[in-house]
C-alpha cells in the first residue's frame, strides 16, 4: 500500500498515525523467528576467519550497540512511543533493520546493549547470508525475505563446505539486497533514507557498479582457511565513520575571476565541487543528521584573516543551506519531557558557510533529527553522484588591504551528526568529529 501524505492536510500528528496501517514487510515478520534460527558470528569465524574480523571491525556488527543509535533509540525514539502510542509500531520497526534478529524473535525493544542479548550481534553473518528474497518491488523497510537453516545463499556457484550448503542467488550480486534496509519510507510517507534509490537513478546504476564494488571490494585470497584462492568480496563496509572512505570524496578546485585586483574592488572567487567517488548523493542514508560544508576564508599580506560568506543563489529553501545563528530540533523536548524546549542551534558552523544537506522538516513545519517524525522534507542540495556544483564567494575587500598577495583557501568538512545535537545529547564526540573531506587554495594581487 502507498501511504502520500503532505505536512498540510494534518491536522494533528495523533490522528494521522491512528490512520496508518502496519507496514506489510512488518506483518509478515515481526516476530516469526527465533534467535536460536540463527546462528552466531562466532559459528563462523573459525572457517571464514578473515572476513569475521572485518565484520567485527565494521558499523554492521554494530548497529545496535553503537552508542549513538542506543541513546537515539532509548532516550528518543522509544520515549517518545511511550508519550505517544500510535508511534510503537514504527518504534518496533528500527529493530528490522539495527537489530534484526531481535526483531524478528519478537524481542522488541530489545534488552540493552550491556545486558549483552543476542540483539547485539545487528546484522549479522547468518541473517544475511539466509536473506533468500525481497518482499517488496522497491526495496525498503526491511523488506528481506529471511529463510535461516543449513543453505547460504552468496554470489557464487558450487561452492562446498562442510558446515553447511551454499547456494548461488542472484540477490547476492544485486543492489536491492542492501536497498531492504538502505531505503526507509516513514510512517508519513516520506523517504527518510533512500541510498539505494539515489544510486538507481544516477551514473552508477547504468554503468552496473553496485554497492558491492565500493564496500565489498574484491581481492585476491581465501575466503575460507580450506578454500582455494579466488577473488573474495572484503567484508569491510565502509562508509561515514571511515575518515579515509569520505575523505576525498568530493575533488575541489578554486578560482578568482582576475589575478590582479584594485585595492578598492570586489573579487569573486568560485570553487567546483565535483562528487567523484559515491555512487550515490553525499551526504546520503542518515540525512538528517549529516552536513557537508565549504567555509572559505583570505588570507591578506601582512597574514590578516577574513571569513567570506558564500553568495546566496536564490532559490527556494536556500535559508537551509546557509549557516546561520537559529534555533530547531524542538521536537525532541517532547521524548524528553521538557514541554517549553527552545530547541538548540541549527547549524553550529560559522555563519555564512555554505551547507550540503537536505532538511527534515516535524510535522510542525521545524527542523527535526527524528526521522520517524519528519512530515516533510526540504530542499535537496547535497551533491550527485559525479555532480559538480558551483558555488561563488563575492568579497569587497577592507579599505585597509595591505598591497600584495591575498591567498584564498576553501575547506570542506564533513559531520555525522551536527555538534549542538550530540552535546545536547552526550554523544560521543567521535560522532560530531569535523572530518576532512577537501581543501583548495587560489590567490590574487591587490595592486594600486
Ligand atoms: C567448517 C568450516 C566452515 C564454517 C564453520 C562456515 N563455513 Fe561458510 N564456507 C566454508 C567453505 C569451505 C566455503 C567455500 C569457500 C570456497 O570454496 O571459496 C564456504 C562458503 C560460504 C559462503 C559462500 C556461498 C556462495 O555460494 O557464494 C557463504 C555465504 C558462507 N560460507 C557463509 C557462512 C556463514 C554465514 C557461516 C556461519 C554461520 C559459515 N559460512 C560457516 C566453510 C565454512
Ligand atoms: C562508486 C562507489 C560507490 C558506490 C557504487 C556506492 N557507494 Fe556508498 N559510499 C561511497 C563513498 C566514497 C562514501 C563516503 C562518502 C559519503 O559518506 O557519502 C560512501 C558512503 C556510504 C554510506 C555512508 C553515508 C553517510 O553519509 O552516512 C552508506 C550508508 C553507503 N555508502 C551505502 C551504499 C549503498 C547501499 C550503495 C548501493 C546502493 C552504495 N553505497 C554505493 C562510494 C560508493
Ligand atoms: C550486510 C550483509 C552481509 C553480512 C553482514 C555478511 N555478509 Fe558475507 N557477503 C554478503 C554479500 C552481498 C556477499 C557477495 C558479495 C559479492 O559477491 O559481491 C558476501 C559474500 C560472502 C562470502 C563469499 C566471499 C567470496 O567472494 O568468495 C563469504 C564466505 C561470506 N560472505 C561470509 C560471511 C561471514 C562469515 C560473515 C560474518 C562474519 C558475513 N559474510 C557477513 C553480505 C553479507
Ligand atoms: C538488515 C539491514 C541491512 C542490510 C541488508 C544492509 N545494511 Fe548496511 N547498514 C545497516 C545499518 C543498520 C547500518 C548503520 C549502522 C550504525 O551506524 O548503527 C548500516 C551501515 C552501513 C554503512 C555505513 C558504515 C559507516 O561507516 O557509517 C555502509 C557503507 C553499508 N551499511 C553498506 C551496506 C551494503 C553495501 C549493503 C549490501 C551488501 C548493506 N549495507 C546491507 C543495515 C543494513
Ligand atoms: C529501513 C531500515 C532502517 C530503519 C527502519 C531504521 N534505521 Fe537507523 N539506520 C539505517 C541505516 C542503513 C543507517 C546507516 C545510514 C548511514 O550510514 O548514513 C542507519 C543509521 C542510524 C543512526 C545513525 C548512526 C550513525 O552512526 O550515525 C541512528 C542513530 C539510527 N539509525 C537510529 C534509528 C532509529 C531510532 C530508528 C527507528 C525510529 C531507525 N534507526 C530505523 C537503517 C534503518
Amino acid at each position: 500500500m502507498k501511504i502520500s501524505i503532505t505536512g498540510s492536510v494534518i491536522s494533528t500528528v495523533f490522528v494521522l498515525l491512528n490512520l496508518l496501517p502496519l507496514l506489510p514487510a512488518q506483518e509478515a515478520i515481526q516476530g516469526t523467528r527465533r534467535y536460536s534460527d540463527y546462528e552466531k558470528p562466532e559459528a563462523c569465524k573459525s572457517c571464514h576467519t578473515d572476513i569475521y574480523f572485518q565484520w567485527d571491525q565494521a558499523m554492521m556488527s554494530k548497529s545496535y550497540v553503537h552508542h549513538w543509535d542506543e541513546i537515539e533509540y532509548f532516550d528518543l525514539a522509544v520515549a517518545h512511543a511511550e508519550k505517544v502510542p500510535d508511534l510503537k509500531p514504527v518504534v518496533d520497526g528500527c529493530n528490522g533493520c539495527h537489530a534484526p534478529l531481535a526483531f524478528m524473535a519478537g524481542d522488541v525493544p530489545p534488552p540493552r546493549p550491556e545486558q549483552g542479548s543476542r540483539a547485539n550481534e545487528g546484522v549479522s553473518c547468518d541473517f544475511c547470508h539466509t536473506i533468500k528474497a525481497v518482499r517488496d518491488e522497491i526495496p525498503h523497510n526491511f523488506s528481506y525475505v529471511s529463510e535461516p537453516g543449513r543453505t547460504k545463499y552468496g554470489s557464487k556457484a558450487g561452492l562446498e563446505s562442510p558446515h553447511h550448503n551454499t547456494q548461488q542467488l542472484d540477490l547476492f550480486s544485486q543492489t536491492e539486497f542492501c536497498g531492504n534496509c538502505h531505503n526507509e519510507k516513514n510512517p508519513y510517507g516520506i523517504w527518510v533514507k533512500s541510498t539505494q534509490l539515489e544510486w538507481k537513478e544516477g551514473p552508477y546504476s547504468r554503468e552496473n557498479v553496485p554497492c558491492f564494488h565500493c564496500h565489498m571490494p574484491k581481492a585476491k585470497g581465501r575466503s575460507a582457511k580450506m578454500a582455494q584462492e579466488d577473488m573474495v568480496a572484503q567484508h569491510l563496509f565502509h562508509g561515514a565513520h571511515d575518515p579515509g572512505k569520505v575523505g576525498g570524496a568530493i575533488e575541489m578546485r578554486m578560482h578568482p575571476n582576475e589575478r590582479e585586483v584594485l585595492w578598492d574592488e570586489t573579487v569573486t572567487v568560485t570553487v567546483q565541487l565535483f562528487n567523484a567517488k559515491a555512487g550515490h548523493k553525499i551526504p546520503t542514508g542518515s540525512v538528517e543528521d549529516r552536513i557537508l560544508w565549504l567555509h572559505v576564508t583570505a588570507t591578506d599580506a601582512d597574514g590578516k584573516s577574513y571569513h567570506l560568506a558564500v553568495d546566496p543563489k536564490g532559490f527556494d529553501g536556500e535559508a537551509y543551506t546557509i549557516a546561520a545563528d537559529v534555533l530547531a530540533y524542538q521536537d525532541m523536548g517532547v521524548p524528553l519531557g521538557l514541554p517549553d524546549f527552545a530547541g538548540l542551534q541549527r547549524d553550529g558552523v560559522p555563519a555564512g558557510d555554505r551547507i550540503f544537506r537536505m532538511p527534515y522538516f516535524d510535522p510542525e513545519g521545524r527542523m527535526t533529527i527524528q526521522q520517524w517524525n519528519t512530515a516533510s522534507l526540504g530542499v535537496d542540495y547535497r551533491i550527485a553522484p559525479r555532480e559538480t556544483k558551483i558555488e561563488t564567494f563575492t568579497w569587497a575587500m577592507p579599505d585597509d588591504i595591505p598591497l600584495g598577495r591575498v591567498t584564498f583557501r576553501a575547506e570542506l568538512n564533513y559531520q555525522k551528526l551536527v555538534k549542538p545535537v550530540a552535546d545536547f545529547l552526550k554523544v560521543p564526540s567521535d560522532e560530531s568529529d569535523i572530518v576532512p573531506v577537501n581543501s583548495a587554495e587560489t590567490w590574487i594581487e591587490v595592486v594600486d
